[in-house]
């Protein structure tokens, strides 16, 4: 399928588009130097349509780029589809079989490592097991235990090692928890019961508690047996975030209604005595019209006691992909990181050209500034040693001059510089979603 050529939605042209070829190679040159105490393999995944232009940026056939680094050298880049039955088969994301089918994910939004398995995930089935290699191995349903979807966005807990996930669905039950042990057993599922069925993207967890996000992007027969993305948003429906203990059940809910917003993702969460501070990048809207406005990182404070919910913007940097150190997952944060959106903005969600250091203790922001046309994808935070800044940003970063894409290594204590390395990669990678660092 060439650039652009199977249509002119946004998702289906530029660096939206998909690229033909599973490519491989190796010992790839370097600019700059690459850390040496950085081995391991960077993922990025996102929709990349194999057969046909999809209906929608978030429904095309999951493919991840890999990077593999070892002791300040490149080994190898490689893309891979995942290969999943929706990939293989002749069943597609305008079938509305594939919402019964828990196996036909396009596994094409997030990565994650628990438990010694590599996950490619998707929110509206199972995931499935990649290995290092991006070779698929299967899919997951945790012995049979899973009976539901599973988002993209479990979270691994770096003091028990338990993976908090939850799944929903347009039919009930809407919303369910599920608490895994650091074994990767599915130790607990418990029914979440919100107001209705809406798109459940991530939530937030803290040492002790879980927090739903149950926003008015609501569940719509018409547009799923259209095809098309099944979900739209809805001036009626009350937003609101609920507070469970990431061991307790639905009676131990305490729901805080809040304006009317969309987010996709929280930067993180953190118990703060009897509250919760869930920082996150937070839409007025949603889908009115696509993505109409950009996100804002913005702070909640969920005050348990007094059951009062209070909202304020810390940044005004249009920005996604929130990231912080993912060891300090759940804990207070100092640092987050995120890249900046909707500059340039053709494709009304054109990505921009900064990746951005947020200190929310200073409430400043430190950037990174990497040219007219050259588009950073997330940026994931690699640790160098124990201080919550000490390590590095690995991103993949588009440059529209050249047609091509180079992956990224920043300095995270000195952003302002630049990249310290940065590796040319074989052929174009397209924007897409989440990337991972899975460190030796
Ligand atoms: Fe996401």
């Amino acid at each position: 399928m060439a650039d652009g050529a199977q249509g002119t939605a946004w998702w289906l042209k530029g660096n939206f588009a998909p690229v033909e070829k599973e490519v491989e190679a190796f010992d790839l040159k370097v600019t700059g130097a690459l850390p040496p105490e950085l081995s391991g393999v960077f993922m990025r995944t996102g929709p990349n349509p194999a057969r046909e232009p999809s209906p929608h940026w978030f429904l095309g056939d999951g493919m991840i780029h890999g990077v593999r680094l070892e002791k300040g050298n490149a080994r190898w880049y490689r893309n891979r589809y995942v290969e999943t039955p929706l990939r293989r088969n002749a069943v597609t994301t305008r079938d509305p079989s594939v919402f019964m089918d828990k196996t036909a994910s396009t596994a094409n939004t997030n990565i994650v490592r628990h438990a010694g398995r590599i996950l490619a995930l998707e929110e509206a089935h199972f995931p499935y097991e990649i290995d290092g290699e991006l070779k698929t191995k299967g899919c997951v349903d945790f012995d049979g235990r899973l009976k539901t979807a599973l988002t993209a966005h479990p979270k691994i807990c770096p003091e028990t090692g338990e993976m908090l996930a939850f799944g929903y669905a347009f039919m009930p039950p809407f919303l369910t928890y599920h608490r895994f042990d650091r074994e990767g057993r599915l130790a607990q599922s418990e029914e979440i019961p919100v107001g209705g069925p809406t798109m459940i993207h991530d939530f937030g967890v803290t040492r002790t508690r879980v927090i739903f996000m149950d926003l008015p992007i609501v569940f719509d027969m018409a547009s799923a047996m259209a095809g098309g993305m099944p979900y739209k948003w809805s001036e009626e429906y009350q937003a609101r975030l609920g507070i469970m203990p990431r061991n307790g059940t639905a009676k131990d809910l305490k729901w805080f209604s809040i304006p009317s917003c969309y987010i996709f993702h929280p930067l993180n969460a953190y118990d703060d005595g009897d509250a919760v501070i869930l920082d996150v990048a937070r839409y007025e809207k949603m889908w009115v019209k696509g993505f109409d406005a950009p996100a804002h990182l913005h702070r909640f404070r969920l005050d348990l006691k007094t059951g009062i919910a209070k909202g304020e913007d810390i940044d005004d940097l249009p920005v996604e992909f929130p990231r912080i150190r993912e060891d300090r997952a759940g804990l207070k944060h100092r640092y987050g990181y995120a890249i900046t959106t909707h500059e340039d903005d053709e494709a009304g969600f054109n990505l921009g050209t900064r990746i951005v250091k947020f200190d929310v203790d200073k409430g400043e922001a430190t950037i990174a500034e990497l040219g007219k046309g050259r588009a950073p994808s997330e940026t994931v935070f690699a640790k160098a040693g124990k201080g919550e800044d000490d390590g590095y940003l690995m991103s993949i970063a588009y440059d529209a001059a050249r047609n091509a894409s180079d992956f990224i290594v920043l300095d995270a204590k000195d952003l302002a510089k630049g990249p310290v390395a940065t590796v040319a990669l074989p052929q174009r990678v397209p924007f897409g979603f989440h990337a991972a660092w899975f460190a030796d």
